[in-house]
């Protein structure tokens, strides 16, 4: 089948790269994101299972490993069956080295929904996928002193790579940025329906990080919403002066509707579902506010998924 894929250029020079195979797109904006995409053949290294009905996967896939960054996505694509035929999106969960420290692949976390997180449940090391990215524009590097990250469901992921750059544990891409400002205090809020649903909470016995828990029914952490958790530490003595947010988009909403009217910035990381995950479909818009106070739909695929949390409209609020 042919590729439906723009090529693949540097981000600097925007050669075309070698490993992509489609024609030139030039006349659409893609914000600059997709030229630093590669596509190659990712071989399943192994995956384990890390909480009810999710998975933790790791695949030997050095292209795309050596230029994704910490908020960033890619495609996954079967190559044996045409159902499901479009790729579906995954965030990095984290980068792989090998013992000379090269980059050579990459760990992502993902919950089974449908065809194909059932099909990626069921695949065995030696496997191999499509995989196409980095995607999207990522995470910014916060400026606040309190950092609070809240994640929800299988939003928990993206923030490992995340915390690991911020604590200088890894670099990420080809140009790693530089760490210009270190939080002093970084609270990472997890919460799920209940503990078996927590994945890989060990993930985050980092350094420094303050691991909060909630779950629904109370079996692990507060007994409530990962949103009560946040909203304790907005009306506590150091209350955070940016968070980050990852999960269910009413738990988005609600942590947008808590630090919005308190002012402190917060950028959304959002899951909607994406068909090309290049700009050309428009499955992936989100309702963004304009400078005239109207919105307007804007595509999470490349000028997402993180968006900050004072312009994105939510469906109950537009
Ligand atoms: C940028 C980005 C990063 C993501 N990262 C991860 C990740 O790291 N781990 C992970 O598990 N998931 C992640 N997702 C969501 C993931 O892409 C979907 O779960 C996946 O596409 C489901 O594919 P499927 O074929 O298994 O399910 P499908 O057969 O496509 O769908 C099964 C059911 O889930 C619903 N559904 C599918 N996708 C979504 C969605 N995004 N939001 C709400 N409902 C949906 C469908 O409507 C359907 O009811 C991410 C999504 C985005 C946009
Ligand atoms: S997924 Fe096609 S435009 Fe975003």
């Amino acid at each position: 089948m042919g590729s439906i894929l723009p090529p693949a250029r540097s981000g600097s020079d925007r050669k075309l790269n070698a490993v992509t195979t489609a024609a030139e797109i030039p006349s659409l904006d893609l914000c600059g994101q997709v030229f630093e995409a590669v596509q190659e053949i990712a071989v399943v290294v192994s995956q384990e299972q890390v909480a009810a009905n999710t998975f933790r996967m790791r695949l030997e896939c050095p292209g795309v490993a050596a230029q994704i960054r910490p908020g960033q996505f890619f495609m996954v694509r079967s190559l044996e069956r045409s159902d499901p035929l479009l790729g579906r999106p995954f965030a990095l969960l984290d980068i792989i080295r090998n013992s000379g420290g090269e980059v050579t692949g990459l760990d992502f976390g993902y919950v089974v929904v449908g065809k194909m997180t059932q099909l990626l449940s069921q695949l065995d090391g030696g496997a191999r996928l499509s995989i196409w990215g980095p995607l999207g524009n990522g995470f910014s590097l916060p400026q606040a002193e309190h950092v609070a990250i809240v994640a929800g469901g299988i939003g928990q992921t993206p923030f490992v790579a995340m915390l690991r750059e911020l604590l200088g544990l890894e670099t990420y891409g080809s140009s790693p940025r530089p760490l210009l400002h270190k939080p002093q205090q970084l609270t990472f809020c997890y919460g799920a329906r209940t503990a078996a649903a927590l994945a890989g909470v060990e993930w985050f016995d980092l350094p420094g990080v303050d691991v909060r828990l909630a779950t629904d029914d109370g079996s692990r952490g507060h007994h409530g919403f990962v949103t009560d958790v946040l909203r304790q530490l907005i009306a506590g003595e150091a209350a955070p002066g940016e968070v980050y947010c990852c999960g269910p988009e009413p738990m988005m909403r609600a942590v947008a509707n808590l630090i919005n009217p308190a002012g402190i910035p917060g950028w959304l990381s959002l899951e909607t579902p994406m068909a090309c995950g290049f700009g050309a479909c428009f499955s992936c818009v989100a309702r963004i506010r304009q400078p005239d106070g109207t919105w307007d739909y804007r595509r999470s695929c490349v000028e997402g998924p993180v968006f900050p949390a004072a312009d994105l409209v939510f469906a109950e609020d537009a």
